[in-house]
């Protein structure tokens, strides 16, 4: 069984140094590391889905609340909507993901087409901050400032998992948020 005290050391937590893209860039590693075993049949599934959800969660909230609105002040104005963009990526990710919290048998069809929503919008969401956002910061943000907004994100990601953020209520409010301020169409 996993815990939320190893959640905190895996991702963004095993990486060394406070380099916001490289802590970035653990977690989307995580992140993949966690689909792979919710798509085995010989995964523990319920404990990647936990896992998952906890760590999607905060590090969406730590991105948005730490590095995100530096990011906008410090790149060329004409760049501002890719991290505008994000947001709605994130919200996306988290509609996916509560659907996916709500199927209760991990080993049923419905959970498995549910995880290729989820798959997709994550996966597109990871490679495009990757070229598009993440690539802003290493033109635009210089290195001391990058390990500041570094340490930042991982204070933020550290609170989040403290709270088990994951879990389907946490989702549910998130994404009525999001819909309440009109970052998902419907
Ligand atoms: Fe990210
Ligand atoms: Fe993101």
């Amino acid at each position: 069984m996993s815990t939320t005290d190893d959640l905190t050391r895996r991702g963004a937590g095993a990486i060394d140094g406070d380099d916001v893209v490289d802590l970035i860039l653990g977690d989307h590693a995580e992140f993949e590391r966690l689909l792979r075993i919710l798509r085995s049949d010989d995964g523990d599934r319920a404990t990647a889905l936990g896992d998952l959800a906890d760590l999607l969660v905060a590090h969406a909230e730590a991105e948005e609340a730490e590095v995100y609105p530096t990011l906008r002040s410090e790149v060329p104005d004409d760049e501002e909507g890719e991290i505008a963009h994000g947001r709605e990526e994130h919200a996306e990710g988290h509609e996916e993901l509560l659907a996916l919290l709500e199927i209760d048998d991990v080993d049923s069809e419905e959970f498995s087409e549910q995880l290729e929503e989820v798959s997709e919008v994550v996966m597109h969401h990871l490679d495009e901050e990757e070229r598009e956002v993440l690539n802003l910061a290493r033109a635009h943000v210089p290195d001391q400032r990058r390990a500041e907004l570094g340490r930042a994100f991982m204070s933020a990601r550290a609170k989040q998992l403290a709270s088990n953020p994951g879990n389907v209520d946490n989702v549910r409010r998130l994404v009525e948020q999001a819909r309440d301020e009109g970052l998902l169409d419907d």
